[in-house]
């Protein structure tokens, strides 16, 4: 028996109508995650943790990030971490990169494909990498076409798209906006980001019609933050919706070292529990999973957020006391 599993409980409703449906997770845990930790984890333990999330069948993990190791410290070692990890075929391993040295470095590491990361808001684009929003576009031309050249794939973020730390409310239209222009320069797709968790059911499906006016559906995906713990929620919303692809990281990892406050993503043993209790097709394993994050979360200054991992690591200790 599964630890998170409660048995037979007859028939259960498709309120999302997700039954049977293909739901692709983007595991950002080693990326997004372990960029904002506390405690340094060794090279060893970066690639350990993410041969066990290989093991748990993600169907795309986000390795590392080839930025300046001045600005983000705990992703310096990208090179090494790429370097040490056992693939598995059919899994996609990506990397974060924000100018065209960070593609080279990443495809040199043998990276397929990358991701850009615009921002809906001037202040935190500039906050985050040192660039307006225009002129992080500009940039990522040059990455594109680089890119294109050398055959790799970009997926293209949208930061604070429902709010930000620096300018608050965030219009719709804005983050719509930057999308467009990502899915423009090749993007084949667009992660639309609360970087800082604010975002709720009511607010979803506003971004969404704003975003799905210039983006088609299947080029959207969204990444949330569980700050306030709506990300579940928001998900169940976005999934009505028809959108397809989510980010969530291992544990509920993370952060964002530019936006003061932000919690860490969606917990991926959550989001799995959910999927799979609504039918959904993932592909993941949610024993491998939790095997992925009790292996991390012996190497953190706190406990994981996951709500998933700590009902399990509670059970842990009880089958263990023999109660
Ligand atoms: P800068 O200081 O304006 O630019 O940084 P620079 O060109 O002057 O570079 C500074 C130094 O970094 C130079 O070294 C460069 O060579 C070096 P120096 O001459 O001083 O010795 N450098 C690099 N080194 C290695 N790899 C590179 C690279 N580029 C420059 N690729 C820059 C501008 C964009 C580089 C910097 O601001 C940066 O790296 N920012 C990254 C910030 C970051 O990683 N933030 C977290 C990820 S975003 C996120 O978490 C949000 C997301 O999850 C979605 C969401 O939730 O919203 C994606
Ligand atoms: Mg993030």
């Amino acid at each position: 028996m599964d630890i998170g599993d409660i048995g037979d409980i007859g028939d259960i409703g498709d309120i999302a109508n997700v039954r049977g449906r293909r739901i692709t997770i983007v595991e950002v845990g080693p990326r997004d995650g372990l960029q904002h930790e506390r405690v340094s984890i060794s090279t060893a333990d970066k690639i350990a943790f993410i041969d066990h999330l290989s093991v748990a069948n993600l169907p795309v993990i986000e390795v590392s990030a080839f930025v300046s190791p001045k600005w983000v410290p705990q992703m310096a070692d990208a090179t090494d971490v790429f370097a040490g990890i056992t693939r598995t075929a059919g899994i996609r391993y990506t990397a974060l990169v924000p100018n065209v040295t960070g593609l080279e470095r990443a495809v040199q590491a043998g990276a397929t494909e990358i991701a850009v990361f615009a921002a809906a808001t001037e202040t935190f684009s500039r906050k985050n990498i040192n660039q307006s929003i225009d002129e992080s576009l500009a940039t990522y031309q040059h990455v594109c076409e680089r890119a294109a050249a050398l055959g790799v794939r970009v997926r293209g973020y949208v930061s604070t798209a429902f709010g930000c730390p620096y300018e608050g409310g965030v219009a719709p239209e804005k983050a719509a906006d930057v999308a467009a222009r990502l899915i423009a320069l090749g993007a084949f797709e667009v992660a639309i980001s609360d970087t800082i968790g604010v975002a709720h059911p009511g607010q979803v499906p506003v971004v969404l019609d704003a975003v799905l006016a210039r983006v088609p559906l299947h080029q959207v995906a969204l990444h949330f933050h569980d700050t306030r713990g709506t990300a579940l929620a928001n998900v169940l919303t976005a999934i009505s919706y028809g959108v397809s692809t989510f980010d969530a990281s291992a544990g509920g990892l993370g952060g964002c070292p530019y936006a003061p406050g932000a919690a860490g993503n969606l917990a991926t043993e959550d989001l799995v529990y959910m999927l799979d209790g609504l039918g959904a097709v993932t592909g993941v394993s949610l024993a491998a999973l939790s095997e992925a994050s009790a292996f991390i979360a012996l190497r953190l200054d706190h406990p994981l957020p996951s709500r998933y991992a700590q009902a399990a690591a509670a059970n842990k200790k009880r089958l263990e006391a023999g109660d």
